[in-house]
């Protein structure tokens, strides 16, 4: 059997070896495949197996596959949706507000343009604080500037950063912010577009419902937005924003504690009946996101996520490679249509 096989992906060729993940046997070749941790836990990865036959370590969905993860086994032919392109760059923490019992709203002032996919993520480096991921987005009612990028974060008791947000963080508070990552970002659709998320989950998703509502009006769409405790369903003002355009939404919690409006249960146990030409998004604990995965899978319906998974278990090859992962970024394949927050607003 020969070692080499051909391996193609978006259109460029290579003849790579029998073994490697896709992604090693991507870079090795000199195409850029975009990742993040590198341990199947991000899905910056996920790429399409549009031809041939890879072997997928347990991480299919659909035709994707994870390329960190999955093996090269034959030739094969894979597609990635373009992203844009991954830069670092230098911002101020400007105001941070609570917006619920245990949930910040903090905005970055950045120095300099920043372009994102509604519903990707960035890497965010507090001066003297480890890196942490959050999901840009705007402010509950929907505003947000250009230069400006929004987080809504949820104080982790014993956490390392969340806690110091606004006692040792505070306006001022210098910040490196690297990204975008993640491959759960608003596509363009015939089929409905179901949208999933718990607590902070809402920052991206919320990102994608409003990109989804300017970009496709007329596409039928279902929020399911929870929390745990109801004290912490910040996310009114944005759900009167999508019901002016037509869209209702349910807010289950899972605590006792009812107010007018919210249902009892998991954001699980009020999802619709899924059909094979839906959109899933989902957003959240790791947990939710995996059960929504499987209802995905069952139902045969493409479901795009990227877990809210704590950084200590993000522990990766990441670093060891991200010097020829900035070397390549010349090669970095072009979005065809890069968003930033500006892009979000009527
Ligand atoms: C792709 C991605 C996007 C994210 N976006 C957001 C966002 O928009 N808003 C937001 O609030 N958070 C988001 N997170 C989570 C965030 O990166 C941090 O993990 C979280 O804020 C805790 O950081 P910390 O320094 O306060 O706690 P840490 O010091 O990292 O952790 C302290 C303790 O809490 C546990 N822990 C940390 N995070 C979690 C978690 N999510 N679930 C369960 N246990 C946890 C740790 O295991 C540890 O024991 C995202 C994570 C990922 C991977
Ligand atoms: S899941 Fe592959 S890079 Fe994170």
């Amino acid at each position: 059997m020969a070692k080499q096989v051909s391996l193609v992906v978006n259109g460029k060729a290579a003849a790579v070896a029998r073994g490697d993940s896709l992604l090693e046997a991507a870079m090795g070749a000199g195409i850029l495949i975009p990742h993040d941790c590198c341990t199947g836990q991000c899905e910056t990865c996920r790429v399409r197996v549009y031809a041939g036959e890879v072997d997928a370590q347990g991480t299919q969905q659909g035709d994707t596959v994870l390329a960190c993860q999955a093996r090269v086994i034959g030739d094969a032919v894979l597609q990635f949706d373009a992203v844009p392109e991954v830069r670092k760059l230098a911002a101020t923490v400007s105001a941070i507000r609570p917006i619920s019992p245990d949930i910040i709203e903090a905005t970055l002032l950045l120095r300099r343009d920043f372009t994102y996919l509604p519903g990707q993520y960035v890497k965010c480096k507090f001066n003297g604080y480890p890196s942490r991921d959050y999901s840009p987005t705007l402010r509950t009612d929907g505003t947000g500037e250009r230069n400006e990028l929004i987080l809504q974060i949820r104080r982790q008791v014993g956490g390392v950063v969340s806690p110091d947000l606004g006692t040792r963080i505070r306006p001022g508070h210098k910040v490196t912010v690297q990204g975008p990552y993640g491959s759960a970002f608003h596509r363009t659709g015939a089929g409905r577009i179901v949208l999933v998320a718990a607590g902070t989950g809402w920052a991206p998703i919320w990102a994608i419902a409003r990109a989804a509502r300017y970009r496709e009006p007329s596409r039928e769409m279902v929020v399911i937005v929870g929390a745990r405790d109801a004290r912490n369903l910040y996310m009114a003002d944005s759900l009167a924003w999508l019901a002016e355009t037509g869209v209702a939404s349910i807010m289950p919690t899972s605590s006792g504690a009812k107010a007018a409006g919210i249902l009892s249960g998991r954001p699980t146990d009020h999802m619709p009946a899924l059909r094979p030409d839906d959109a899933v998004y989902v957003a959240g604990s790791f947990e939710m996101v995996a059960a929504v995965q499987a209802r995905c899978e069952a139902a045969g319906t493409t479901c795009y996520a990227d877990p809210f998974v704590a950084s200590v278990a993000k522990r990766t090859i990441r670093d060891r490679i991200a010097g020829f992962f900035f070397a390549r970024s010349a090669n970095w394949p072009k979005a065809p249509q890069t968003q930033t927050t500006e892009n979000l607003r009527p």
